[in-house]
């Protein structure tokens, strides 16, 4: 019954008789049972333990019927495997955020070098059993996406060393070129083989995050970025699977990044959906709601989200989400809130 599944019919703009809606970050800390997960594992142990995965990406289908499932993850699981000492800890002064950290990050040619392309199989075996177990938690009822980090984001962690900004990539950039395009030439891989195997497993949909990608300008994204992300694009073709890019920071290049090869662009709030469609008439797009809206009064947000379906939804090819993921302040009750309100919009 794949084939009738509402987001990848929207994937593949075919006509659909509602708007799917999914959230980025839909599992996570504004839930409660995810927080009692939490209370008994870190958020490492969670990330390789199968059945937990299964639990934690299903609880959001179960308590507010969303349209897809996201592979509980991170876009940090491969570093260990490439060799890179990766943790997260309690954030400094009381911050209740759990950042990554990474002990020896990459900052020379050497370190580079000395990089590994994971194998799957053997090395994430976690996440590809943990895919197969939430298919048959799920059972169908909804497709499941599966996930990597873009280059230029991983690597914004594992040369920084954690989320400590982009000065010292960007330095790399300009002062070692050859060895940046080493690094994002081994991220690439890595992002391929990761989603290649997370789709044999039983993925329906890959997303690739580029979260950071607004920090780039033009010359660089065009020298540093966009021909590995046409390459992961190209390179799952072949799978049939749809792929959606997304990024954030990054409307003033929409143009571009919908010759990359993505079958869905995932556009983040700082442009009008609408405006975006117009620069992209021939491609799926996703989002684009503010997530701060979920935390404001519920007419407010059950109006924007009305607004935003008038604007697109009556097209085919669109997914409905956030312009970014879920802030974990946010009340469950106004997600289950703007679901139903996404629900009752009839294209
Ligand atoms: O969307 C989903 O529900 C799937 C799960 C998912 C997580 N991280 C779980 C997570 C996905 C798709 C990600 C992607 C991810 N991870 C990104 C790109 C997406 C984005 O939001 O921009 C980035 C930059 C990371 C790296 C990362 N992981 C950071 C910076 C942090 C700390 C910040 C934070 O939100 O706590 C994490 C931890 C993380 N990843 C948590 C979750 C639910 C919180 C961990 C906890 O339980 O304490």
């Amino acid at each position: 019954m794949a084939h009738t599944h509402l987001l990848l019919k929207a994937c593949r703009r075919e006509p659909v008789d509602r708007v799917p809606i999914w959230l980025m970050r839909q599992a996570g800390r504004y839930q409660a049972s995810y927080r009692a997960v939490r209370a008994r594992v870190s958020f490492l142990e969670l990330c390789r333990s199968p059945e937990l995965i299964a639990q934690v990406t299903a609880a959001p289908i179960d308590e507010f019927g969303l349209d897809a499932a996201i592979l509980f993850s991170d876009i940090l699981i491969a570093l260990p495997a490439m060799g890179l000492d990766l943790s997260f800890e309690k954030g400094e002064k009381g911050k209740a955020d759990a950042g990554p950290h990474i002990g020896n990050p990459v900052r020379t040619r050497a370190d580079v070098d000395a990089l590994r392309i994971p194998d799957p199989d053997r090395d994430l075996r976690f996440v590809l059993d943990g895919i197969r177990a939430i298919r048959h938690v799920l059972a169908d009822r909804v497709p499941l996406i599966g996930f990597v980090g873009g280059p230029f984001t991983v690597a914004s962690y594992a040369v920084e060393g954690g989320s400590q900004g982009f000065t010292r990539l960007k330095t790399m950039l300009y002062a070692d070129p050859r060895g940046a395009h080493a690094l994002f030439e081994k991220l690439t891989q890595a992002a391929i083989v990761q989603l290649e195997a997370q789709i044999s497993a039983g993925a329906q949909a890959v997303q690739v995050f580029e979260s950071w990608l607004g920090e780039l300008g033009r010359e660089d994204l065009e020298e540093f970025s966009f021909p590995y992300l046409a390459r992961i694009a190209q390179s799952l073709r072949r799978t049939g699977v749809p792929v959606i890019f997304f990024a954030t920071g990054t409307s003033t290049h929409l143009s571009p990044i919908g010759k990359l090869g993505y079958d869905v662009i995932s556009v983040d709030w700082r442009i009008p959906l609408a405006e975006a469609r117009r620069q992209l008439p021939d491609l799926a797009l996703q989002g684009n709601l503010d997530s701060t809206l979920l935390l404001g009064p519920r007419e407010t947000l059950a109006g924007r989200a009305r607004q935003l379906l008038e604007a697109v939804g009556h097209e085919p090819g669109y997914i409905f989400n956030l312009g970014h993921g879920i802030q974990p302040s946010t009340p469950p009750e106004n997600v289950k809130a703007l679901v139903d309100a996404v629900h009752a919009f009839r294209p």
